[in-house]
């Protein structure tokens, strides 16, 4: 199937990135967000994310204002219905996830493939809140999401080859590179990321080294481009926690068990980059 027409649910952090990558490739997107507020906020994010790109030289202003006009910003989500294509990037909250899969079931043309965001979510059980699970497939881009190489899959036991073929393709059209997980908590990158990221966090917890010391010990010792504190800080402190939590309601396993520190933050409301002081203090 051909996508030319994309929505996007939900203009935040990464909804952003998605709306402006795709935008940039040349699909006509759709956005929603709860509010116009919310909506404004996300588009004036992809504007100057844009806006950078033309003052330090990566594109012309023509080419800046093309890609703004292929985006439309809607707080309906009627508005989706005759896009090819809807990418999920709401909050990670199973049930706002289904919810939302469920009225996008309903508004959508039969043909339209769902896709979600889901940082470690189960895709087949959200795929079961529609009467189209065939057509249901994650997504998991990766922050920051325009410069970022990949793209994960999330493929399920109820999606068809035919779904993961045409989104393969959507997302290679996108200039990434992809790898495919099944449907397991946390698929394959934050299988990886929250098992580092609680083990860090452990470590600065016992007071066994600083945070800056951690983060020193992976960006010099491996080569990562950031430590996994400010990794925290930079994805957003609630929604590291998030995911933990979510990781941990669908393993058990003891290492997923968000760290205290973390929801002592998010209680705070310490949130990281986006408030001004998460782990770390920024300007
Ligand atoms: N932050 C990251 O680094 C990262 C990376 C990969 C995946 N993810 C996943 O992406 C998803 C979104 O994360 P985020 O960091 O962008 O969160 P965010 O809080 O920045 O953005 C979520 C947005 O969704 C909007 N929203 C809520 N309900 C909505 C609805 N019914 N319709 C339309 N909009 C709605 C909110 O107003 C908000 O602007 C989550 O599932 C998260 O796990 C996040």
């Amino acid at each position: 199937m051909k996508i030319n027409k994309v929505g996007v649910v939900g203009c935040g952090f990464m909804g952003s990135g998605i709306t402006q990558v795709c935008a940039q490739a040349g699909y006509q997107v759709v956005v929603r967000e709860v509010s116009g507020d919310a909506l404004n906020k996300g588009l004036a994010m992809v504007n100057q994310y844009l806006a950078r790109g033309v003052e330090k030289g990566r594109m012309v202003q023509s080419e800046k204002e093309k890609i703004m006009a292929r985006i439309k910003g809607t707080t309906e989500l009627k508005d989706l219905s005759e896009c090819d294509l809807v990418i999920e990037v709401v909050p990670e909250d199973l049930g706002l996830k289904k919810k939302l899969f469920a009225e996008l079931d309903t508004i959508c043309a039969r043909r339209t493939i769902l896709t979600s965001n889901t940082s470690c979510l189960s895709i087949e059980n959200i795929a079961k809140a529609t009467k189209r699970p065939d057509k249901v497939i994650g997504t998991h881009f990766l922050s920051p999401v325009p410069p970022s190489k990949l793209l994960e899959i999330v493929t399920s036991p109820v999606v068809s080859n035919d779904t993961v073929e045409t989104v393969k393709e959507f997302c290679a059209s996108l200039g990434k590179e992809i790898i495919v997980a099944k449907d397991t908590p946390g698929f394959v990158f934050n299988y990886l990321l929250i098992t580092l990221s609680n083990a860090a966090f452990e470590l600065i917890e016992k007071g066994i080294a600083t945070k800056e010391d951690v983060d020193k010990s992976m960006t010099l010792g491996l080569g990562h481009p950031i430590g996994p504190i400010a990794l925290a800080d930079f994805n957003g402190v609630d929604v590291c926690y998030l995911v933990t939590k979510a990781m941990y309601e669908r393993t058990g396993e003891a290492r997923f068990k968000p760290s205290p520190v973390l929801k002592k933050l998010v209680d705070a409301g310490m949130l990281g980059r986006k408030t001004g002081q998460g782990f770390y203090k920024y300007k």
